[in-house]
């Protein structure tokens, strides 16, 4: 289980370091950082699989991401708006685990000024260690731009120079080598992000779609009616009739096949038919795939999902809630959302989640309730 999440420089976040729990709920006022915190989880996560890079210079490279205070931020009460940056420009992100940990520093890229990709961010630092905190004696990987050791009883040097642009976790990962980056990497490639579940008229949600088993349902939906399938056939096809019961009184899904092409239907009370995807509102779609990420027959380590109530009616989240606190078992998840409501129903539904409210202070996003001594530890380390 994940236990810290850790950001420096990265849009609001300045600097944060944030408890998390089995179930983590984060709420919180427009603007206050929300989102970024979900992006920043993402970035992590992308850097297992080679997408952080890309996925940085698709929000505008590395200049725009970057925290645009000043670079001491400033107490309560000060007037500042900010200063020129002089310190080097470093977005750094990280977590703890039950035993491994992670953490990460990309900076600006230099080298030849003639370069088109000067805007690519490169990494400067990467680290994996044991327990709660990158000190020097919890080191298990230190990278330093291409260079690597790794420690098993002593430090040893990979004789191969690592791409700055590529994660140890993706470059090295080979078992062998360096077992804790292919640990890491194998669990991080595992977790599942749900964001904008697509339920628009053309979402790919609503048309008929090639059936094969399906564990993970995508987060556009494209494969919406494979995944129910998959959880009626070897899932817990009694929690889903039981969610969409609940949700929607009397009814019930089921799933057409016409040659392999599956059909998600709905049989509502009071019709003769059932109706197809393309026919539901969008707020009943939408809680039908949050229902079918969420009862997934293999769940994944970390779930964590963006607004998830977005769309909903309010008489729909006590069923969300449910569903949520029954995935809380098998997967670690975290919600982002805003609404009251929804935050309420989870505290309520799990006795030990972790609540977190993000608030925003000199344009910072800071947590509610948090003195310094509240804060998990956290070490950056240093270029
Ligand atoms: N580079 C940056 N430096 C500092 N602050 C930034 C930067 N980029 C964006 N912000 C600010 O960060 C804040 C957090 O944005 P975010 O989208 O995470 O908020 P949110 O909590 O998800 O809000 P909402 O509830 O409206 O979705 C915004 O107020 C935005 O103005
Ligand atoms: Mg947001």
């Amino acid at each position: 289980m994940l236990t810290t999440v850790a950001v420096s420089g990265y849009r609001s976040l300045v600097d944060l370091v944030a408890p998390l729990g089995p179930l983590t709920v984060v709420h919180g006022a427009n603007g206050t950082g929300k989102s970024s915190l979900y992006r920043a989880l993402r970035l992590v996560a992308g850097l297992a699989d080679d997408t952080a890079i890309a996925s940085l210079a698709r929000e505008g490279g590395l200049d725009d991401v970057l925290w645009a205070g000043p670079e001491t931020p400033a107490g309560p009460g000060s007037s500042a708006q900010g200063t020129v940056r002089k310190g080097r420009i470093s977005l750094r992100l990280g977590f703890a685990s039950d035993d491994l940990g992670y953490v990460v520093d990309l900076g600006l890229a230099g080298g030849d000024p003639r370069s088109l990709f000067q805007r690519d961010p490169e990494i400067k630092i990467e680290q994996v260690f044991a327990g709660p905190v990158a000190r020097p004696a919890a080191l298990l990987v230190d990278r330093r731009r291409t260079h690597v050791r790794v420690r098993d009883g002593s430090w040893s040097d990979l004789s191969r120079p690592v791409g700055v642009h590529r994660s140890i976790l993706s470059e090295v990962a080979d078992a062998d080598a360096v077992p804790e980056a292919a640990s890491l990497r194998i669990r991080m490639r595992g977790w599942r992000f749900y964001d904008n579940l697509r339920t628009d008229a053309a979402s790919p949600a609503r048309l008929p779609q090639i059936g094969t088993r399906t564990v993970a349902v995508a987060g556009d939906g494209s494969d919406v009616a494979a995944a129910v399938q998959t959880i009626l056939e070897q899932g817990d096809a009694g929690r889903l009739e039981e969610a969409i019961d609940s949700a929607f009184p009397g009814s019930r899904l089921s799933v057409r096949s016409s040659d392999g092409v599956f059909t998600l239907e709905l049989h509502q009370r009071g019709l003769l038919r059932p109706l197809t995807a393309a026919e539901l509102s969008d707020g009943t779609l939408r809680f039908v795939l949050l229902a079918t990420a969420l009862l997934s027959p293999d769940p994944p380590g970390l779930m964590v999902l963006n607004e998830p109530e977005t769309g909903l009616h309010v008489d729909l989240l006590p069923a969300l809630a449910h569903l949520i606190a029954g995935a809380v078992g098998s997967s670690q998840v975290i919600v982002i959302t805003h609404s009251a409501a929804l935050a309420d129903l989870l505290a309520a539904d799990v006795p030990d989640a972790m609540s977190l409210t993000l608030q925003k202070v000199q344009g910072a996003t800071r947590l509610e309730g948090f003195g310094v001594l509240d804060v998990p530890p956290w070490d950056w380390p240093r270029r």
